[in-house]
């Protein structure tokens, strides 16, 4: 097992980069170079995205970088948990080649750039109406390290659904040279999704945040009636926690990410968005309508 590296500029990381690709190369091993885009506080749902990057290419790189440009005003950029030695040695122990940790000035050397990625109306849409400009500043910073690592491959989870659909839209329209892989969503025993902001929770609002798991299941089982019943069922399971403050729930199309007319019938994305405390939670679920 060789030691991880943790780097911090982008020149030191294109050397190092070189370096192991130079070295896979002489060895006859795999030169692929897979990255796991994150920003720290890493939980077993990251560590599921690096297992995934293993299989996917020799040279696996993890970024750690909590993204200014997708916190809006009074979000917990702030606030936002920094762990990172213990991401790294997380990390460490899964076999990860580098962490790329730049700090904001390496990002952003002539303060926030003003190019931006835009994410479109879907980007306006559901987590982009409850957090204005959040997709713009996510696919921009994602754009960046897709050109500064320029690897093969880049894993990102699907419980944050909108996010991928956008990531891989940006790719494909922006002909970036790197293919999207994404992962299931990792959950607790009791169904909910793990994320870093599961922290935030005390034991009670925990508990009570099972509930958006248990709505999407009812609405998977309830789904062959169509998307109407499907939504009364989530609804009427998530409204029994008291709790739990459903900001959307709505039922997409998984190729456009918008919302199904009431006789649509096929494969379909469930998507919720709820507040446990101050704490924004959001999953999303796969449905067979009909
Ligand atoms: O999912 C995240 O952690 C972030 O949105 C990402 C993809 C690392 C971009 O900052």
């Amino acid at each position: 097992m060789s030691t991880i590296q943790v780097v911090s500029t982008i020149a030191e990381l294109h050397d190092r980069l070189g370096q192991a690709r130079d070295s896979a190369a002489l060895t006859g091993g795999d030169t692929r170079i897979v990255l796991v885009p994150t920003m720290g506080a890493l939980h077993a749902g990251h560590l599921a995205l690096v297992r995934r990057a293993h299989t996917l290419g020799g040279i696996v790189v993890v970024s750690i970088f909590v993204n200014p440009l997708q916190f809006g005003a009074g979000e917990d950029l702030d606030n936002y948990p920094r762990t990172l030695d213990a991401d790294v040695a997380a990390l460490g122990a899964e076999n990860v080649s580098f962490v790329f940790a730049p700090n904001a000035r390496e990002m952003f050397p002539g303060g926030e750039s003003d190019t931006r990625v835009t994410a479109g109306l879907v980007g306006s849409l559901y987590e982009g109406a409850a957090r204005p400009g959040h997709f713009d500043g996510m696919l921009t910073v994602v754009a960046k390290l897709l050109g500064i690592v320029t690897p093969d491959v880049a894993v990102f989870g699907q419980k944050d659904g909108q996010q991928a659909f956008l990531v891989r839209r940006m790719v494909d329209d922006l002909n970036v040279r790197s293919t999207i892989e994404v992962v299931e969503t990792v959950r607790e025993p009791g169904g909910l999704a793990l994320s870093s902001r599961n922290r935030y929770l005390d034991h009670e609002q925990h508990t009570a945040a099972q509930t958006l798991f248990a709505g999407l299941t009812a609405a998977v089982e309830a789904a062959e009636t169509g998307p109407a019943a499907a939504l009364v069922a989530a609804h009427a399971r998530i409204a029994a926690q008291p709790l739990v403050k459903l900001d959307y729930l709505v039922i997409v199309h998984p190729e456009t990410l918008l919302t199904v007319h009431d006789d649509y019938r096929g494969p379909a994305r469930l998507l919720v968005a709820a507040r446990v405390g101050k704490t924004r939670l959001i999953d999303n679920v796969s449905l067979c309508l009909g």
